[in-house]
């Protein structure tokens, strides 16, 4: 029982072949795959916080980081997902390259980026929902607006105490049921809703870049306030470790890989020209909305609808919320798609119980995987505030991909026979800068979310060892019994 058995690559591609998902992706349903993954709450929610909080205008410039130190990683993401193209993402690759426990670690560090992060999207998705509710005359009853605790503030300047996130817990509830029905359904559904999403951040910064106002954007960066984070260069960090959030996503579409016509030619498409899209996408939108407000007033839910009130332009605002409202909700089906391909991965290989495994005869999804994930991510969404959600996130999905890069220089040595249809280029130095950069933007998160990534991982490792090492070494064993035999 070893910690460090490894899946040879080999059975990896048989296992891809057996799979009893459909085939039905291609290379432009894969990009609107991605691209519906990344476009979400970071950039309709997180951008006001992050500029307000922690850098100001100086947020392009941590934009431009986090999106370098992607780009980074996503070359190392297209090198496995194209040598390994099945289901499972990062914890596949770790899988066939450095062994169990640190698949085990991955699965379960990358719960908090597609599990946590549709909990986060959700709660950004109710922000702009609850908004766009009061405009038309309709009150959600406010306590039902906030989780337990959190203070509303109401029209007339009295606030309430939060109970439950309502329409969060919700939204999550409608996007398991599609998922249960299908990925054809799903991903024809999450096209038309990409372009919808792309096109009104497209026309957001055609439409306000001619009020963009020099004072707005001096100064550039905001002086220090005296605490690690708050402004000056260490805002600029602080700024691209929440911002990264934003970012967030390219990578599901490597954990689409068995559900893609041909995964060797179209993963890395998928992946680096989502990246790519969003990317031009961000930093435009993020210069516009800096320059037409004040940074000072962004700490809201809707901060593109309250930049675009600021110009005048308000016949606009409506078409933002709708389009966040739309957008974020293709941003959570992608996400909850991508936990249950991983959590089904998982479950082949016998580190989760077989239910997690379970294909729906009709449908062939993993319905019960997402019912059961679905319960928990609505439940989240209800109750969690969401700097809390997004910051844990972003530790957890960094931490991810530093892994990945990491993975990316070990396996050249370890394997480089291997066949690789797409090679990141100039190994090592593009795995470490991801890697680095990765890092650089963690130690920018408060320490508060470094610690509870600490109790998660903690927790993980625990099951690890009660249960999931034991299941794993009987599901290898039974294989390996079947094959003799045969
Ligand atoms: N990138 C995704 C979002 O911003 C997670 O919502």
């Amino acid at each position: 029982m070893s910690l460090f058995t490894r899946k040879s690559l080999a059975d990896l591609r048989q296992e891809s072949e057996r799979s009893l998902l459909l085939r039905s992706l291609g290379p432009l349903h894969l990009t609107a795959l991605g691209i519906g993954s990344i476009i979400g709450t970071g950039i309709f929610v997180f951008t006001g916080v992050a500029a307000s909080t922690a850098a100001g205008p100086a947020l392009v410039l941590s934009m431009i980081i986090s999106a370098v130190g992607c780009a980074f990683a996503g070359l190392c993401y297209a090198e496995f997902a194209a040598m390994v193209p099945v289901a499972g993402s990062a914890y596949t690759y770790a899988y066939a390259t450095v062994g169990e426990i640190f698949a085990w670690i991955i699965g379960w560090d990358l719960i908090l980026e597609y599990a946590l992060s549709a909990s986060t999207v959700a709660v950004g998705w109710s922000g702009y929902f609850v908004s766009f509710c009061r405009d038309l005359g309709l009150t959600i009853p406010p306590a039902l607006t906030a989780p337990r605790g959190a203070l509303v503030t109401l029209a007339n300047g009295s606030t309430v105490h939060g109970i439950f996130n309502l329409p969060a817990a919700l939204v999550v509830v409608l996007v398991s049921a599609l998922l249960v029905i299908g990925i054809r359904q799903s991903a024809g559904t999450n096209t038309v809703l990409v372009l919808i999403k792309s096109l009104v951040l497209v026309f957001f910064v055609a439409l306000a870049a001619s009020y963009v106002r020099r004072e707005n954007l001096t100064p550039f960066i905001p002086p220090n306030e005296g605490h690690f984070g708050a402004f000056g260069w260490s805002g600029v960090l602080r700024g691209a470790g929440i911002m990264f959030f934003a970012y967030i996503g390219f990578d599901a579409v490597s954990t689409a890989a068995q559900e893609a016509k041909n995964p060797q030619r179209d993963m890395p498409i998928g992946i680096l020209g989502s990246l790519a899209i969003c990317t031009v996408i961000y930093i435009a939108v993020a210069t516009v909305l800096l320059g037409i407000v004040s940074y000072k007033q962004l700490n809201v839910a809707d901060p593109l609808a309250v930049g675009i009130d600021a110009t005048g332009l308000r016949w606009f605002s409506p078409v933002i919320k709708i389009s966040a409202i739309f957008g974020l909700f293709s941003t959570m089906l992608v996400q909850m798609l991508a936990q249950t391909r991983i959590f089904y991965s998982m479950s082949r290989d016998g580190l989760l119980p077989p239910l997690f495994g379970a294909i729906h005869q009709r449908f062939r999804t993993p319905y019960l995987s997402t019912i059961i994930t679905g319960t928990i991510i609505s439940v989240a969404a209800g109750l969690l505030p969401i700097d809390l959600l997004g910051q844990l996130v972003s530790i957890g999905t960094l931490l991810a991909f530093v892994l990945v890069c990491i993975g990316v220089i070990l396996l050249r040595r370890t394997g480089p026979e291997l066949e690789r249809p797409f090679r990141t280029p100039w190994v090592p130095l593009v795995p470490i800068l991801g890697a680095v950069i990765c890092l650089a933007q963690m130690v920018g998160l408060p320490i508060q979310t470094w610690i509870r990534l600490l109790i998660w991982l903690t927790v993980g490792l625990v099951i690890y060892f009660a249960y999931s090492r034991r299941k794993a070494y009987g599901v290898r064993f039974a294989r390996l019994t079947t094959e003799t035999e045969s």
